[in-house]
């Protein structure tokens, strides 16, 4: 499984970078806005520094309008996978520049009806917004395990990307259930390093060690 980091933060992408364990970066207006930077200069300096997928997304809601941002997002690094609206018109750019050989991420799918449009469409990536389902009271991982079986019984190559994450939990279970990646905010990607009894543990092991007067160098 992979593991792509959910921010426009530089700072906080090279901090988690350093681990060797970040394959990918997602970002979305809101991201950028938070940031408070530019969206073309951002998305270079964090392609400069992940050589994996990064997700820039459109703002235009049109056709034709998402082609000339998707074109000028997909001229600034080779590794910018073009996010677009699940919409009828995000669909039909998902399509064309599916076809020039550009990666696509779908974003904003909430139904297992969406994902299945967008493999149809070409999609490189689907993104469920796996937490903003259960904050309305319905079951974020039930469409995961739907879209992996419209995915694996008609052998879609589309990979399947569990968004909108509010949990360790829910990249557990997202991984339990074969999602493809996970793209994660830093605050969760650090917590899944903790756990009370690896703390203690290491406690107790210093203790002991202090004791015995040794150095290893
Ligand atoms: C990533 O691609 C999504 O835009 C992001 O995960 C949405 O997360 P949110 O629902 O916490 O805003």
């Amino acid at each position: 499984m992979q593991l792509f980091i959910d921010t426009a933060e530089i700072d906080e992408i090279k901090s988690l970078n350093i681990t060797g364990l970040i394959d990918g970066v997602t970002t979305n207006p809101s991201l950028i806005a938070k940031s408070g930077r530019n969206i073309i200069s951002t998305i270079e300096e964090i392609c400069n520094e992940v050589s994996g997928p990064v997700s820039a997304e459109v703002t235009a809601t049109d056709f034709d309008s998402i082609l000339l941002e998707g074109k000028k997002l997909s001229s600034i690094a080779q590794n910018v996978a073009i996010k677009v609206p699940l919409t009828f018109d995000g669909l039909r750019a998902c399509r064309t520049f599916s076809d020039d050989g550009i990666m696509v991420n779908v974003t904003l799918c909430f139904s297992a009806a969406q994902a299945l449009l967008a493999a149809k469409a070409g999609a490189t990536f689907i993104s469920p917004f796996i937490g903003r389902l259960d904050d309305i009271g319905a079951d974020g991982m039930n469409l995961i395990s739907e879209i992996y079986e419209i995915y694996d019984v008609h052998g879609f190559e589309t990979k399947v990307l569990a968004a909108s994450i509010r949990s360790v939990q829910d990249i557990v279970d997202s991984a339990k259930l074969g999602a493809d990646i996970a793209t994660v905010p830093p605050k969760f990607l650090k917590a899944m390093y903790n756990h009370p009894l690896t703390d203690k543990g290491l406690s107790d092991f210093l203790t002991d060690w202090e004791k015995t007067g040794q150095s290893i160098l």
